[in-house]
């Protein structure tokens, strides 16, 4: 069991970490798309997939927010930022060093599924973490994004596939 102050600070981490990861996954869509990385059907459901990393960044900013104003709670949302951008970054590097020197199509969808099983991990954790917390509409939030990341994961393990077949 953790002490209050320990949930806080996890929750405030792990927080900031999935918008971390949220901002990365959209920026590498983008990415793998100017270096032409990823083909017609793959593209538009990567695009489908950055538009709901959108949404999710969005939701889980209102989380922050909600958690902030809590007087339980009072979720510290500098600490959240930042550990927003030490993740964004962190991920930012990680593609660059998966990708290398002259990534291929098969190794750019790797990477989507690299990315998108780490975010269905994170929301695994973030979920525990709210289960320590008396709020409902958080726990709801992100109990649907790690329905939608399980869906993404198995969404870019069946291009990755594809791409080989
Ligand atoms: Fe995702």
């Amino acid at each position: 069991m953790s002490s209050k102050k320990e949930n806080i600070d996890n929750l405030q981490k792990k927080l900031g970490e999935v918008i971390g990861l949220e901002r990365a996954a959209q920026k590498a869509v983008d990415e793998l798309i100017a270096m032409k990385l990823l083909k017609s059907g793959s593209k538009s459901e990567a695009k489908e997939i950055q538009k709901e990393a959108s949404t999710h960044e969005e939701k889980i900013q209102q989380v922050v927010d909600a958690f902030s104003k809590d007087e339980n709670v009072k979720l510290d949302v500098n600490k959240v930022e930042e550990s927003a951008s030490e993740t964004e970054e962190k991920a930012t590097k990680i593609m660059k060093t998966y990708l290398g020197e002259n990534p291929d199509t098969a190794e750019a969808l790797e990477f989507l599924c690299l990315a998108e099983g780490g975010e269905v991990s994170h929301y695994e954790v973030l979920k525990t973490i709210c289960e320590n917390f008396d709020n409902k509409k958080a726990l709801t939030t992100v109990r649907s994004i790690l329905k939608e990341e399980q869906k993404h994961l198995s969404q870019c393990i069946d291009m990755a596939k594809s791409a080989v077949q």
